[in-house]
């Protein structure tokens, strides 16, 4: 499914489309990620409006909505890569930053397998070009690896995670440098 960004200049708005994630989706955020999060992984209304608000300026993280109804959201921020990657602890705000930390994506059980997440992180992603940030990392959590290697993200086995993202977490990383079409295969 292709999902629309915000148009103000439409008329006839399609039904899925794509929006900046503002204060107001708090509660709406709160329960979506208590339905697709083990209880041990959830964060707290405090941190995620945090994560909304501590950004610089003209950096949006994303929600996709259908009608009044928040369907998924994207958190993600510019970040320095020296810095550890800390699970339901408020955002400062950061300088010097060199990357993007793509936080959090959750979509709606109803509203899952349309690429929906898909089309939420390239947005963040072109994002992070336009900021002129060269990588984007992640830690996968409950198991979610696969699914971001299918996105181009590779482990990054040079620093551990905080144990408070579990087990199975793993931080991965990928080049938001577009690779040129000579050197990617294609013509
Ligand atoms: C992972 C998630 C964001 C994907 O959202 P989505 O909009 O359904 O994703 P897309 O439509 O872009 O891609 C769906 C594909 O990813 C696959 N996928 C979903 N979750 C996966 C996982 N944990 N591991 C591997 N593949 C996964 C689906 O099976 C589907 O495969 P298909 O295309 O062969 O049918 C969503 O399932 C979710 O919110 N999961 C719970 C929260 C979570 O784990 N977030 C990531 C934390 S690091």
């Amino acid at each position: 499914m292709k999902i629309s960004t915000e148009n103000k200049g439409q008329t006839a708005s399609p039904p899925l489309r794509m929006r900046p994630l503002r204060s107001n989706d708090l509660p709406q955020m709160l329960a979506l990620q208590a339905d697709v999060y083990p209880p041990a992984l959830l964060e707290s209304a405090e941190v995620l409006s945090s994560k909304i608000d501590m950004v610089p300026a003209g950096w949006t993280s994303l929600a996709a909505v259908d009608g009044e109804i928040l369907c998924a959201y994207a958190i993600g921020y510019p970040w320095r890569s020296d810095r550890q990657l800390c699970w339901n602890r408020p955002l400062a705000r950061q300088h010097n930053c060199d990357v993007l930390y793509l936080h959090d994506v959750a979509v709606s059980p109803s509203y899952a397998r349309q690429g929906i997440a898909g089309q939420l992180v390239s947005q963040l992603m072109q994002q992070g070009r336009q900021f002129g940030l060269a990588n984007a990392i992640l830690i996968a959590v409950a198991g979610a690896h696969g699914y971001w290697s299918r996105l181009g993200f590779m482990p990054d086995e040079s620093r551990r995670t905080d144990p408070a993202f579990g087990a199975r977490a793993m931080l991965m990383r990928c080049s938001l440098v577009p690779v040129p079409a000579r050197l990617s295969g294609t013509s």
